[in-house]
């Protein structure tokens, strides 16, 4: 039996720290970090991610600005919108849920928003400075996964760890992150040959495909851990279910430990989103007071 790595715990253990935090900046600075976060369209999984964000950070004490457009607006619109929200001093964190609408440039769309209010971590300054290990803004799900890790290995030095999926949101920043941590790192995706036998070589599997129940127990080597970075909703007995990418009921007994869906990476996520966001509000008004000084 695996041992649960739970994200709700952990994630509340963060979510306490970035909520004393913000009382602090709030007190020094005559207001709290602001997060403006902008929906396109009305896509149902999208919808409920951005209420939950908006929701958790009034819940830390910030101030939140939920800015929803429709599904048909132009690019120039969304854009007009970033410009704003980068002139605007109040909000010290811009996030553009993704995926947008397919008429909608999504690479453009990032790197409109000013890098230091990026709390993404999705700005090409941004994904430079990670691959460069000097992060400060990483994308919130890689960066939840990590601290998961930590809490339950320390050291991560010398272990193989193998990433399911490359894409830029998790795949490719968690390799980034578990390398800076002294990890041996393979990303393996859907043209890999001999996915499964690279899989179960790994002592630590991150699975971020997409893929409901996809990596079962001939893929996981018996006492890795597995993070599961999926959450798919299916129906199952007629019922609707959310699931991760891990075929859980197989991996589990096998695995030293796992994270949960619900309850595992998707809590994590949101609290990373947070932590970043006081990250850059710290740093937008400390720049500020450096700015006020010199002149
Ligand atoms: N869509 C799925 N995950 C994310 C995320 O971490 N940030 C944004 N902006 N969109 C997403």
């Amino acid at each position: 039996m695996a041992t649960l790595i739970d994200g709700k715990q952990i994630s509340q253990q963060v979510i306490d720290e970035v909520a004393t935090e913000v009382a602090d900046f709030s007190a020094q600075y005559g207001s709290a970090p602001g997060l403006a976060v902008v929906l396109v369209g009305e896509d149902p999984a999208s919808q409920v991610y951005v209420r939950n964000k908006v929701k958790r950070a009034e819940e830390v004490g910030m101030n939140s600005i939920e800015h929803r457009l429709p599904m048909d607006c132009s690019q120039e619109t969304l854009n007009k919108l970033i410009d704003e929200l980068n002139a605007n001093p109040a909000v010290h964190g811009i996030l553009v849920q993704l995926p947008l609408p397919d008429h909608l440039n999504e690479e453009e769309v990032i790197e409109a928003i000013s890098a230091e209010k990026d709390v993404d971590g999705f700005h090409p300054m941004n994904v430079g400075a990670l691959a460069c290990g000097e992060a400060t803004l990483i994308p919130c799900t890689p960066l939840g996964c990590m601290i998961m890790l930590k809490q339950q290995f320390g050291d991560l030095s010398g272990k193989n760890a193998v990433v399911i999926g490359r894409s830029n949101i998790v795949g490719k920043p968690m390799a980034a992150l578990l390398l800076q941590a002294n990890c041996t790192v393979t990303i393996v995706h859907s043209r890999t040959q001999n996915i499964e036998s690279i899989c179960s070589q790994a002592d630590i599997v991150v699975a971020a495909i997409g893929k409901p129940e996809f990596v079962n127990s001939g893929w996981v080597k018996p006492g890795a851990v597995v993070i599961d970075v999926g959450i798919n909703a299916i129906e199952r007995d007629g019922r609707r279910k959310l699931v991760g990418d891990v075929d859980f009921a197989d991996v589990e007994p096998i695995a030293s430990a796992i994270t949960p869906v619900p309850g595992g990476v998707g809590p994590m996520t949101i609290a990373c989103l947070m932590k970043n966001t006081l990250t850059a509000a710290k740093a937008l008004e400390a720049k500020r007071e450096q700015t006020l000084k010199a002149s």
